[in-house]
């Protein structure tokens, strides 16, 4: 299975994140900064995960700009999941339900649910178990994965 995990950081709370999300999923499975990632790379993908601290209610810039990037249909069949990082409180919102719309429209089929790993302060730490969650959630998303190619 080609997967890849896709992220934005500023403080590199999210980027902790999907490391420990690429490293449940396997050990050939790469986690790279949204900026970084060339159209070419997202080619033949079976799993794309991205994820996002979220700003203002919504995803970051470089990642809203990586999503929009992605023509319409581009990722017709590929397999996703999105998450972000932010607080807690329940206005807060949430840039993971975002960039799982976005999939969507660009033809994933969602395979876990969007998930939402929380920060103390808006430089983070991560809240204790955070990584232990992500690995958890990551294991979600490779039973979503061979379940919806029926393995
Ligand atoms: C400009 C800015 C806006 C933010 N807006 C929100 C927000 O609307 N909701 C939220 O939960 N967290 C918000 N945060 C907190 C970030 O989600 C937090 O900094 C992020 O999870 C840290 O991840 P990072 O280290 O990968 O950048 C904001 C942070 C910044 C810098």
């Amino acid at each position: 299975m080609r997967a890849l995990v896709v992220y934005d950081t500023k403080f590199g709370n999210t980027e902790k994140v999907a490391r420990a999300i690429a490293a449940a999923l396997g050990p050939e499975v790469r986690a790279a900064r949204a900026e970084t990632i060339s159209p070419e790379e997202i080619e033949g993908l079976d799993l794309l995960v991205v994820g996002s601290p979220t700003q203002a209610w919504s995803a970051s810039r470089p990642t809203k700009v990586f999503l929009s990037g992605l023509p319409r249909g581009a990722l017709s069949g590929v397999r996703a999941a999105a998450f972000d990082t932010g607080f807690t409180s329940r206005f807060s919102g949430s840039a993971a339900k975002k960039i799982e719309r976005a999939l969507r429209q660009r033809g994933c089929t969602i395979v876990a649910p969007a998930t939402r790993f929380f920060v103390k302060g808006t430089e983070g730490p991560l809240l204790e178990g955070e990584l232990d969650r992500a690995a958890a959630w990551a294991n979600q998303i490779l039973e979503g994965a061979e379940r919806r190619s029926g393995r």
